[in-house]
């Protein structure tokens, strides 16, 4: 059976988590986050994750976390990591939890949002747009493809966008 969650995906810096509590909020929702659960089950930061133990332990982790959430009742909007949709094992329990939505966003506004994040391993060296260019040509596909939904998040604000995804799901 179909679950009733919120999911957000999107490239890093389109804006899951800051929307997804506030949407949340606004919904009387539960909010989580598949990478603060790594954390907090790690003890440690997702740089520090993936410099001891390598990305693709990582990715197993984010595939745990989504297989721990279809276990859980409670209604919630979901936030998660931008590289956990490009697993096609994780895929089937996105669309297992609920409604999917892609928060899209233009390069600009993602370079505008990560310039001064070295928080993030997957853009670490050599020029950031060109970092954001080449992993968003392999992933756009797949995010839209795994969506139900689709928002344009450029210029928006957070207001309008809660607006927009309540319009369109119930
Ligand atoms: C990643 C995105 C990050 C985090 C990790 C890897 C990715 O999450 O899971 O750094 O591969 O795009 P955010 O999308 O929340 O930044």
């Amino acid at each position: 059976m179909q679950m009733n969650h919120i999911i957000l995906i999107g490239f890093m810096g389109a804006g899951k988590t800051s929307l997804g509590r506030r949407l949340a909020r606004a919904r009387h929702l539960t909010f989580t986050d598949t990478d603060d659960r790594i954390v907090a089950k790690m003890g440690m930061p997702v740089t520090a994750i993936f410099d001891r133990y390598g990305e693709e332990y990582f990715r197993g982790l984010e595939t745990k976390v989504l297989q721990e959430l279809l276990g859980e009742k409670k209604r919630c909007v979901i936030s998660v990591g931008g590289g956990l949709p490009m697993r096609g094992e994780n895929q089937p329990y996105l669309k297992k939890l609920g409604r999917v939505i892609y928060l899209r966003a233009k390069v600009e506004t993602l370079m505008g949002r990560l310039g001064r994040d070295n928080s993030r391993p997957m853009l670490r060296g050599g020029d950031l747009r060109t970092r954001i260019e080449e992993l968003m040509a392999k992933r756009q596909d797949t995010y839209e493809k795994v969506a139900d939904l689709i928002i344009d998040t450029d210029g928006k604000s957070f207001e309008r966008l809660i607006l927009e995804i309540s319009e369109k799901i119930s």
